[in-house]
């Protein structure tokens, strides 16, 4: 662990600043739904309630609860952190579908556009006494014909050996285990980092008060998350787990998948971990 803070983590202040960041980065902002679109999913989803309702008798005391348990969502900013859990893993599936490159998954509430350009290898930006196991994390980005993309970029963020991610918890530098590194002309990549720790979803918000009264469990496995691209190229936005870690067979957000697992084994100098991962990318 590192010495950080007395100040905590809130859901509010987190889920404040991952809707401020949505609204910043929002990718269909200007987008006209088709009408009959709208007709459809809406009518659907609703109908799919309505019968949910009459096959469990749901009761007005439930119906208020409800109610006002989304009515908290909203107050408390959690909107992001719920979609992103229960809901982004589908979307998601349907949306890579047809891609043959490197499976992607959820993107999640706490990505951040811009961080600061790495070269080739870099170290992530961390503190002096940065906790957690060093990792040496490297690969190449290739096409799915396996040309080396020249000038692919790997943006990468995760959390801290805490489970929090810088800009969404306080006291961390502000691009704190966030960076865009630029890959060599041969799509090569060595990025030096910590292993981050599981991620609790904030316990003391809306979204903690819903896992409390089902008897779920709050976590995700730890994690790194990616977005690499290179020019004429799909982006594929993903995310990487610890073969063994807590929760990668019972991640919350479901977005592990089998070919996302790495397997880090011990540098020679016996200071930490490294991994090797190729991403391979669509053709635009
Ligand atoms: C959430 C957090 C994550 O770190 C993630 O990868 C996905 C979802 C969340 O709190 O909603
Ligand atoms: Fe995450």
């Amino acid at each position: 662990m590192t010495d950080t803070t007395t100040e905590q983590a809130t859901a509010a202040a987190s889920g404040a600043a991952a809707t401020e960041q949505f609204r910043s980065k929002q990718r269909s902002e200007a987008i006209d739904v088709d009408t009959k679109r709208v007709d459809t999913l809406v009518t659907e989803l609703l109908a799919s309630a309505h019968d949910i309702i009459r096959r469990h008798k749901v009761t007005y005391a439930e119906y208020d609860v409800l109610k006002s348990w989304l009515i908290q969502v909203g107050q408390d900013g959690e909107w992001p952190l719920f979609l992103d859990v229960w809901l982004e893993h589908v979307v998601e599936e349907v949306a890579s579908e047809n891609r043959e490159g490197s499976k992607g998954t959820i993107e999640g509430p706490y990505y951040v556009l811009d961080a600061p350009a790495l070269p080739a290898e870099a170290t992530l930006p961390m503190r002096e006494d940065e906790g957690g196991t060093p990792l040496l994390f490297q690969g190449q980005v290739t096409g799915v014909d396996g040309t080396p993309l020249s000038g692919a970029k790997v943006e990468i963020w995760h959390a801290d050996d805490d489970g929090y991610y810088s800009q969404f918890a306080p006291n961390l530098p502000e691009w704190n285990l966030r960076g865009t590194v630029v890959a060599d002309d041969q799509g090569n990549f060595k990025i030096h980092t910590v292993e981050p720790a599981p991620y609790q979803i904030p316990t003391d918000g809306s979204c903690g008060k819903l896992i409390d009264a089902a008897g779920w469990h709050a976590w995700r496995p730890a994690h790194l998350h990616l977005k690499v691209s290179a020019p004429g190229h799909q982006l594929i936005t993903t995310q990487l787990y610890f073969q063994g870690g807590s929760h990668v067979e019972d991640d919350i957000a479901q977005a592990v998948k089998p070919e996302l697992i790495l397997a880090p084994t011990p540098v020679a100098d016996g200071k930490g971990n490294e991994v090797t991962y190729d991403f391979v990318l669509d053709k635009a």
